[in-house]
């Protein structure tokens, strides 16, 4: 008996031109999928397009904000992936509308087409949450399971792989600062998952091998506060730097401006909101089976991955900057 090869399975990916998104593109190029990648700007994801064979992978315009173009990509499809999330508001881009609204109206589409749906939401989604894009999340988590009541939901703690933007933007500030910030005494605690890990666990689910229905809570192996990670930067880019304890109050009225400022020193009122909560695996998730580790994948530690990224950081590059 042969076994089923998924070469006929299209899946859409919304957001599939994004950090998370080019590894689940990648993971899902890997299984034979075909993969029709749902953007903003199509002619700015051909980069894509050599992650799989000739025409596996190709990708067409859809706004989550603009229901008929949701709906038009997820035509055809056995199973749409939504991936589509922003840091911060700007623009047309408000939480609200891009969150809430354009997850569900992925949900519709899928529900509409007969597709099953896989969406990531983000570990700290909470509707009674200070911060905006936590509530938002909340929101889109439960508009996603009144119209597709089968999804599968993924709630990723910080995301870490080459192109991330927690440990660059950290080390970028380091090149260019005397002193990082620890926010709140840099005492929140996350539990980062190296982004590999969660493109397999997304293309497990569109296997079919996740709990249909279910909310998955994806964490590393390992939980740090914010200042072990701070810590963790230094060391590994060769850099001493002052780590200054603020605030929470003062953080807020730093982001008032800093808000407006350039990467890599934005910082929104709303994103101190989300320090103020650790960001790590719930007890539940853990006793349930709802995590990484309880489908297989044990997760890469922050020190086997980070080093091979950061290193470009450091004052001599790739090389030794003391002899032994
Ligand atoms: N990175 C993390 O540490 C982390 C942690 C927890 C949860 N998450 C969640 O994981 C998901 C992926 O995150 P990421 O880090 O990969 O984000 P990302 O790199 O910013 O990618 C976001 C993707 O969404 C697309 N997009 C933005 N607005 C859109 C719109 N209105 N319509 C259609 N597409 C739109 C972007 O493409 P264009 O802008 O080119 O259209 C891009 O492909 C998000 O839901 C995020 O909240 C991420």
């Amino acid at each position: 008996m042969t076994a089923r090869s998924n070469a006929d399975t299209l899946i859409t990916v919304y957001g599939g031109s994004g950090f998370l998104g080019r590894h689940v593109v990648r993971a899902l190029a890997k299984r034979d999928y075909r993969i029709r990648v749902a953007v903003r700007r199509p002619e700015l994801a051909n980069f894509l397009q050599p992650l799989g064979r000739v025409g596996q992978i190709h990708a067409v315009q859809a706004n989550l904000r603009n229901a008929p173009s949701v709906e038009a990509a997820a035509r055809d499809a056995e199973a749409v992936i939504n991936l589509v999330g922003i840091l911060a508001e700007g623009g047309k881009q408000r939480f609200d509308s891009v969150h809430t609204y354009g997850a569900e109206q992925v949900a519709l589409a899928a529900k509409a087409h007969g597709a099953r749906m896989v969406h990531v939401s983000a570990l700290g989604a909470d509707e009674n949450s200070p911060a905006y894009y936590a509530r938002s999340k909340a929101a889109a988590e439960k508009r996603v399971l009144a119209a597709q009541p089968q999804a599968v939901i993924m709630r990723p703690s910080i995301l870490f792989g080459p192109e991330d933007d927690f440990f660059n933007r950290f080390a970028t500030l380091a090149r260019i600062s005397p002193v990082l910030p620890l926010i709140g005494g840099g005492e929140t605690k996350f539990q980062p998952a190296f982004v590999g890990d969660v493109a397999a666990a997304i293309a497990d689910a569109v296997d079919g091998k996740l709990r249909a229905g279910t909310t998955y809570e994806l964490g590393g192996p390992d939980v740090r506060s914010f200042k072990q990670l701070m810590q963790f930067v230094l060391a590994t880019i060769e850099r001493k730097r002052l780590l200054l304890p603020l605030p929470f109050f003062a953080a807020n009225i730093n982001a008032m401006f800093l808000q407006f400022a350039p990467s890599p020193l934005t910082l929104t009122p709303d994103q101190v909101e989300m320090l103020k909560v650790d960001n790590v695996v719930s007890e539940a998730a853990n006793t349930e089976g709802r995590t990484l580790q309880a489908f297989g994948i044990e997760g890469e530690p922050i020190e086997a991955i980070v080093p091979s990224y950061l290193w470009r950081f450091r004052r001599a590059g790739q090389f030794r900057s003391r002899a032994a």
